[in-house]
């Protein structure tokens, strides 16, 4: 499905969400300051796509970001990127679920729009686990569930109604099908609190999420604690 996405996939995104992925992203970046300034720190963006969350950790100075993606099509299009921005940000085809890195091996994995679409999310989870560094940080950026009712109704005409159309028409047909799977795969996709919860029970400690844009988008951070389980 992504490999008929990616020629358009950056377009979309600023259009469907009015320009706020950017800004997503860049709070994301925030509040992993911390966490990637210093020089050494290993960072892996997995279901990087285009690159935009990769390139966005990489302007920031110290650590040295990886992206990876099992979407070549996409793989290209986030090389290109990094090639026009003149950005060191290695990038390596995997499955998220079964990545080739060993155990303990990153102080940081991010994921943007990607974890939802994980065939196994408590596998997604568990794997991320594995490879991370005992007191590592997963941060997973993803849509959820506004809380607030009125405002979810509002959303889901927008989501249902309104956002595959303008998908169909910007993509074409051939890509249709993803701007349709998009807002079903957000209904199915767990709300804030079970995905904290998911994370505490596949060996994260300290799960906190930020919610952003009415709770449209949620980042869910936790640390890899000490006693996971391999
Ligand atoms: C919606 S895009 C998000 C891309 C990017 N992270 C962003 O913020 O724009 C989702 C990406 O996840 C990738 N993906 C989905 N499942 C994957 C998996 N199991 N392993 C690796 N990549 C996966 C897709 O190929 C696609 O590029």
């Amino acid at each position: 499905m992504f490999d008929g996405v990616a020629p358009r996939y950056d377009l979309l995104n600023h259009v469907l969400s009015g320009n706020m992925d950017t800004l997503w992203r860049a709070r994301t970046v925030k509040l992993l300051a911390g966490e990637i300034a210093a020089p050494g720190t290993v960072v892996v963006d997995l279901c990087c796509g285009s690159g935009d969350l990769m390139l966005a950790l990489a302007k920031r100075r110290g650590a040295t970001v990886f992206g990876t993606d099992f979407c070549h099509p996409m793989l290209l299009e986030a090389s290109r990127k990094s090639a026009t921005r003149s950005a060191a940000t290695p990038l390596f085809e995997a499955d998220a679920l079964n990545l080739p890195l060993a155990a303990d091996s990153a102080n940081v994995l991010s994921v943007a729009f990607g974890f939802r679409n994980l065939a196994n999310y408590e596998r997604g989870l568990r794997e991320m686990c594995r490879v991370l560094k005992p007191g590592g940080t997963a941060a997973i950026l993803e849509f959820s569930t506004p809380p607030n009712r009125a405002f979810r109704a509002f959303y889901d005409f927008y989501s249902l109604r309104v956002l595959p159309r303008i998908g169909a028409l910007l993509s074409g047909q051939d890509a249709a099908d993803a701007y349709r799977y998009l807002p079903e795969s957000v209904r199915r996709f767990p709300d804030a609190d079970t995905l904290a919860m998911l994370m505490r029970q596949c060996g994260f400690t300290n799960v906190r999420y930020h919610r952003m844009t009415f709770g449209i988008v949620a980042l869910h951070i936790g640390v890899k604690s000490p006693h996971a389980s391999k």
